[in-house]
């Protein structure tokens, strides 16, 4: 099985400067084929046999997940990504109701620095459709989270109504167990301080609206201030949310518009994290490290300060699967 995989990891880094090239001027592209891939993959069932590896479910010192984005309308089989690699997946961000975002192209691909700089807006096709992509992959053997925001448009009890409606809508899926909420998108106009005065009843929204059992994480930006860090902390405290996912992408780039993944991001969400966790430690809740995480040094560096998961996107696009499959071998 193992050199099947090395085969089909070999197949990518080969198909990459093909891929890129003909999505040079709508990075997006790139992404729907490897969409359209996925679903000949699962519709043939062939997953289990191209993608799995010896070592893929022996040793879980951590959970490996793909991060919001990647799967926005989960149109990807949860089970293809199982055996892509992961331990848990992110479908999201997802929006009470369909929004466009912004059009097309709003991704900038920086093959040098391994990054990618997004504008998309949080286009999506809405709860109900997500709902209905979801039902399609039924018992899909991995736990699902759902990372939501209040459709772009909506303020004030509007949005907390939207929200109510994604989590109503999705929380009745036995694999959803977790809600990430995602206060940090730099593309929407809902801009980032509303968030923060509005961050209780954001949160209070989703709590009442899912189940019990359902656990709730935040998205966090990587360009918070210091006072910003301080006022989270406590919110987080006082509202019993269980995690943290840090981070979003950043603003802090040298290009026109639109946040910052992969390389150019690193440094910055690791020094987050550390401000969470420093603050955090001694509480029950768990970290999710997210931003350029490329290599196992990385990982381990993301451990050492609390990280009990990882959640991965860009590297993955310019490491390809064999990323995974690397980082699962030596973990
Ligand atoms: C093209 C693209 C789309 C993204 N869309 C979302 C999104 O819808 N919701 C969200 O919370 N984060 C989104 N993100 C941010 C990622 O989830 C992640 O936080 C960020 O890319 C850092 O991780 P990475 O360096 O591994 O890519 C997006 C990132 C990219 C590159």
């Amino acid at each position: 099985m193992n050199c099947i995989r090395k085969s089909f990891d070999s197949f990518y880094d080969l198909f990459r400067p093909f891929l890129f090239f003909i999505s040079k001027n709508d990075p997006h592209r790139a992404h729907e084929l490897f969409v359209e891939f996925s679903r000949i993959i699962h519709g043939l069932k062939l997953e289990r046999f191209l993608l799995d590896n010896e070592t893929n479910y022996n040793k879980r010192k951590i959970t490996l997940s793909n991060a919001a984005g990647f799967n926005k309308n989960g149109s990807i089989s949860p089970l293809f990504l199982k055996y892509l690699g992961f331990d848990r997946v992110v479908i999201g961000t997802v929006t009470g109701e369909r929004w466009k975002g912004n059009s097309r192209p709003h991704i900038l691909r920086l093959i040098e620095s391994e990054s990618l700089i997004n504008w998309m807006g949080l286009p999506g096709i809405g709860a109900s459709h997500v709902r209905r992509n979801l039902m399609k992959f039924q018992n899909s053997e991995i736990p699902i989270t759902i990372n939501i925001a209040p459709t772009p448009h909506k303020r004030g009890e509007d949005a907390l109504r939207d929200l109510e409606k994604t989590v109503d809508a999705l929380k009745i899926f036995s694999c959803v167990d977790r809600f990430e909420l995602n206060i940090s998108c730099p593309n929407t106009e809902a801009d980032r301080n509303n968030y923060h005065k509005e961050l209780k009843s954001l949160i209070n929204a989703v709590q009442i609206s899912m189940n019990d059992y359902q656990k709730l994480y935040i998205k966090l930006s990587p360009d918070l201030l210091e006072h910003e860090i301080d006022e989270t902390v406590s919110v987080i405290q006082a509202m019993h949310v269980d995690g943290i996912v840090t981070t979003n992408t950043t603003t802090q780039h040298s290009y026109q518009k639109g946040g910052a993944s992969g390389e150019l991001l690193y440094e910055r969400s690791f020094a987050i994290q550390k401000h969470f966790y420093e603050r955090l430690k001694n509480t029950h809740v768990k970290i999710v490290a997210c931003g350029g995480i490329n290599s196992l040094t990385r990982l381990n560096e993301r451990i050492n300060y609390g990280a009990q998961e990882i959640q991965i996107f860009t590297p993955l696009i310019f490491n390809g699967p064999r990323l995974l499959r690397e980082l699962r071998d030596d973990i």
